[in-house]
């Protein structure tokens, strides 16, 4: 799972490829590198371990100035994230980068070292390296070379190629991986994503599963998988409408934490006609609600925590029942799935390759598939029948924040238009609704002002070796959210329980040295989540009662540090109550110094299973 660009330019291409690459970073971050052709045609490259600004000095200190270049961010599958490992890998003759995996790379590679080839690296991609080279050998045409490899290619990847001797030539493929076409001005461009290339062009062409296209100045010429030459639309991105920056912040993080009552706004306001106070969703959809029997939610990580919220409010207002699954379970747990149901994939990205693998399974299953998404050109949304966008602008933090909150806002106006259209809410109750979803955003404002509390109260917390979050009902499922955003980039470890499941087990952990979260606004289920509180504080755990005033009163116990919310209706108390679960993982991640925005080991977008 990796970022690759290509560019053929009129200027030092190199540079523009890290220009390209800062905002593909999200994807990983082991390692990057950029391979250039010389003056003479040859393939010149540079790699760096770690960080891409690594990879930025060395470029300062030996500047490529070819007019073509090729890219790379890595998070590393095969072969640790040493330099050796990085990408591009070349040879004398071509130079490659890839995303993604080579399922065959074992049986290649064993072909190429009984030939006595030998490797440079403990990756798959060098495989496709030698396979490219050796056509080369024989036919010195390089699209004939490519023309011939791709189909000995298994697995899901997105490729780029340079090719010494060849500054007006780039050539990229894509099968089960996303790959952008970028159109300039007598400049090319490919990229993982059309965020990449916005510093350059809006205008691109996504090559579907199994093109592969090859560029030069004058224009691009795209063939399928059957090598038939294929016509694919222009389309204008968008992707430079959005300012990559963290403006006055320290972290994306913080500035994803702190836009969020603008983006849940933005969203509503896509979602809800405010002069009737009614949901109005601006798309057709291709299923009738009254014959559902079931809705089907498959997501991953914090998605998948939104899937689970939204099945408590498909449920209690809509009646429908919801299953919702992990989609790297989902996809090989072969459910059945009765006919024409609706199935729900909610996605960031929209090229979690597992989520994508689960829309398909449920496609092959004849559902209708509904996804949402924040990226409306991304994988997941091109095959879907129907998609309701989250708007909440690029995500750059590796944690999860803004799209979480937009995810949940959008899946509660879908819920409220379920239940209007089968008859379980009035017109009267779904105005109530609307009218407390709408005061989300001010109520979130409202949560951001207690940040300099839950910074000191995360201070503390970050002392902790071990954290427990609990909550019940739609508290429960954000409980788990609040354990993952700890785990992701404070590295303290996290576990979260439906409270009532406290006395099941978890209970022997408790002592005077565990934190334990408790999210509890005071709604229907407040009274039972307190004596689980009074469980913990009998057995002298450290609670911290994220409640509102009128909950933080009742509960009544000395040893507990509060984190007060307004007051709102608790059904949509899970919007509200994301900041300070966000804000105690980020504070507490800050005072470890840690790094917020890329934690070790993890990557935006996982485009591998
Ligand atoms: O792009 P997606 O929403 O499909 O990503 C799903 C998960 O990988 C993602 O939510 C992940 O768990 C985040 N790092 C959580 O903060």
């Amino acid at each position: 799972m990796c970022g690759i660009v290509g560019i053929i330019s009129n200027e030092p291409a190199a540079a523009q490829a890290i220009e390209a690459l800062k905002r593909l970073e999200y994807r990983g971050y082991d390692s990057s590198g950029v391979a250039s052709l010389s003056s003479d045609g040859r393939i010149e490259r540079l790699r760096a371990e770690g960080k891409l600004k690594n990879l930025a000095a060395k470029l300062n200190a030996n500047p490529l100035f070819g007019h073509i270049a090729i890219g790379h961010t890595r998070w590393a599958t095969h072969g640790r994230p040493t330099e050796d490992n990085a990408h591009p890998h070349a040879t004398e003759r071509v130079a490659v980068v890839h995303n993604g995996i080579i399922e065959n790379f074992r049986e290649l590679r064993a072909e190429f070292e009984k030939d006595g080839v030998k490797f440079s690296s403990e990756t798959d991609t060098e495989a496709v390296l030698h396979l490219v080279d050796r056509a080369l050998q024989k036919s010195g045409d390089p699209t004939k070379a490519i023309a011939e490899v791709l189909p000995r290619l298994k697995g899901a990847f997105a490729l780029g190629f340079v090719f010494s001797g060849h500054d007006n030539l780039l050539i990229g493929a894509r099968q089960g991986a996303p790959l952008a076409v970028g159109h300039g001005e007598g400049e090319m461009y490919l990229g993982s994503d059309a965020l990449a290339l916005a510093p350059f062009t809006d205008t691109v062409t996504y090559l579907e599963e199994g093109d592969w296209v090859v560029l030069s100045r004058e224009g691009v010429t795209i063939h399928d998988r059957t090598n038939t030459i294929v016509k694919r639309a222009k389309q204008k991105s968008g992707a430079g409408a959005f300012l990559v920056d963290k403006g006055n912040h320290r972290h994306f993080m913080a500035k994803e934490i702190a836009e969020q009552p603008e983006v849940v706004g933005r969203t509503l306001a896509h979602y809800i006609d405010m002069n009737a106070g009614r949901v109005h969703l601006p798309v057709t959809l291709p299923f009738d609600w009254n014959k559902l029997t079931r809705i089907t939610i498959t997501a991953c990580g914090t998605a998948s925590y939104a899937g689970h919220v939204a099945k408590y409010w498909f449920e209690q207002i809509a009646r429908l029942p919801v299953e919702v699954d992990v989609a790297s379970e989902f996809r090989y747990r072969e459910a059945p799935l009765l006919d024409s149901g609706l199935a729900i994939f909610i996605s960031q990205s929209g090229e979690t390759a597992d989520t994508l693998a689960g829309l398909r399974y449920a496609k092959a299953q004849g559902q209708f598939i509904l996804s949402v998404v924040n990226v409306p050109t991304s994988s997941i949304a091109r095959e879907s029948d129907v998609v309701i966008p989250t708007l909440a602008g690029p995500e750059i933090g590796v944690a999860s924040t803004k799209a979480f909150t937009c995810q949940l806002t959008a899946l509660a106006c879908l819920a409220l238009a379920a239940g209007r259209a089968r008859g379980t809410l009035s017109e009267a109750d779904e105005q109530a609704l609307v009218s407390d979803l709408v005061a989300v955003p001010a109520l979130m404002v409202e949560a951001l002002k207690s940040e300099a509390h839950i910074e000191h109260v995360a201070h503390d917390m970050a002392k902790a070796k071990d954290v427990l979050y609990l909550g019940r009902g739609t508290s429960y499922p954000l409980a788990l959210e609040g354990a993952l955003k700890l785990k992701e980039i404070s590295y303290i470890h996290a576990e979260a329980y439906a409270a009532g499941e406290l006395k099941h087990g978890p209970i022997a952990l408790i002592d005077e040295d565990l934190p334990v979260i408790v999210i509890a606004p005071h709604d229907p289920l407040y009274e039972k989540t307190v004596s689980n509180m009074q469980e913990v504080a009998a057995r002298g755990g450290r609670i911290i009662l994220i409640s509102d005033r009128e909950g933080l009163h009742e509960a009544g116990l000395k040893t507990l540090a509060g984190i007060e919310l307004p007051k709102m209706n608790p059904r949509f108390a899970p919007i509200v109550y994301s900041v300070p679960v966000q804000l105690l993982a980020y504070h507490a991640a800050v005072a470890l110094g840690k790094d917020v925005d890329q934690p070790r080991n993890l990557a935006k977008s996982v485009t591998v299973e």
